[in-house]
């Protein structure tokens, strides 16, 4: 029976155990080009034993940064920026992965902590957001986004193959699609965002459109042998929402295209959050636990798995294939370490690097 500590082979990934960092912004980037901050953030995580480590949210096109400070994909110069990054993750054993991201209509933001909200349309580093339609998403973030043309939607899809090879350039092993929490992807399949009246709106099929041919096209680039994954907003807990059978069918079909595994998140199409259950350990699991059934696909999800007895009994009986944690692993590195002496467990072979092993493997 698998547990939290047992490997993961997903193609030729090979996961020393089920705990993987989620995606996380670090608004911190010049240009978009990674740091020393982004090789210390997440070669952190790799040396406290994670078993995937997964690059925040990047994005595909300079239009497609939430803030100024995003990661991006665009150029060479930025490939090589992740190179230290990837090169470290991999010396401690873990898997490098990277989230490719367009940010749509919530794009032009000031980071969380300037005050997450867009930058005024005559700010001297804003920019035009784009969208499936011209409806902003409300609350802070106002702006009014200009409708994508088709040869939009044809450049931005093109954007994130070029990303993925550049992706694969710089040594990444892992390739996450943001399909999820209002972004692009997810604004076209949300109702709640996508007010389209062409064949990328509308019916099911319509609004799955635009993620199932960016798939489709990654999926020509991305190695075969390389995971190809997707983050995808199952749920908003609103009204008017798809529901939660058109998502299932969603990852059905992506499944059909070559999808290796589905990461489950949140929708947040619209600031209203007030109906998801924040309180509630790892909420999304049994939605996960159905898509794993019916679809037949491995399934990571994250929300609110911070007990290593919660993230150990969702791997135990198979409700998850790996836990993607976030909090936890900003405010403690060594979660995997904790969770290990928490679950009364020996320390796990490879966790740590012999630097700290040694010393601590007898406590
Ligand atoms: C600082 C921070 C940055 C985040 N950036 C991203 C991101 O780049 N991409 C993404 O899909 N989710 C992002 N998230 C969401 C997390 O990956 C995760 O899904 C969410 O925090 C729930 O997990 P948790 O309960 O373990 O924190 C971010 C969360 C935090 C706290």
């Amino acid at each position: 029976m698998a547990d939290l500590f047992s490997e993961f082979e997903l193609k030729s990934a090979r996961l020393k155990n089920r705990i993987a960092v989620s995606p996380m912004c670090q608004y911190s980037a010049v240009d978009g080009v990674a740091n020393d901050w982004h090789l210390v953030n997440l070669g952190s995580r790799a040396v406290g034993g994670a078993g995937l480590v997964i690059a925040e949210a990047t994005a595909v096109s300079p239009e497609g940064r939430i803030t100024p400070g995003d990661t991006g994909l665009w150029n060479d110069v930025q490939a090589e920026a992740f190179r230290p990054s990837v090169r470290f993750i991999e010396q401690h054993g873990a898997v490098p992965g990277i989230q490719l991201a367009h940010a749509g209509r919530k794009a032009s933001a000031r980071r969380p902590w300037e005050g997450d909200d867009h930058m005024p349309a005559d700010h001297p580093q804003a920019w035009q957001p784009i969208a499936p339609s011209a409806n902003a998403f409300g609350a802070n973030l106002p702006r009014e986004p200009r409708p994508m043309t088709r040869d939009d939607i044809t450049r931005v899809r093109e954007s994130f193959v070029s990303a993925a090879v550049r992706a694969k350039e710089a040594g990444f092993k892992w390739l996450v699609l943001h399909f999820a929490h209002g972004y692009l992807g997810q604004s076209f399949f949300s109702p709640l965002a996508n007010r389209r009246t062409d064949e990328y709106g509308g019916s099911f099929e319509n609004r799955a459109r635009f993620l199932l041919e960016t798939l489709a096209s990654v999926r020509e680039v991305w190695p075969e042998n390389l995971p190809l994954t997707a983050r995808l907003g199952v749920i908003d807990y609103v009204e008017g929402e798809q529901p939660l059978e058109e998502s299932i069918e969603l990852v059905r079909r992506m499944k059909a295209l070559g999808l290796d595994l589905v990461d489950l998140s949140l929708g947040f199409n619209t600031p209203d959050v007030s109906g998801v259950p924040w309180g509630k350990p790892a909420f999304l699991a049994p939605i996960g636990e159905r898509v794993r059934r019916e679809v037949g696909i491995p399934v990571a999800a994250s929300w609110n798995i911070n007990d290593p007895r919660i993230a150990d009994e969702l791997i135990r009986n198979e409700r998850l294939d790996l836990v993607m944690l976030a909090k936890a692993l900003l405010a403690d590195p060594y979660w995997p370490y904790h969770a290990s002496q928490a679950l009364l467990r020996p320390l796990p072979e490879q966790l740590l690097p012999p630097q700290y092993a040694h010393w601590l493997k007898a406590r």
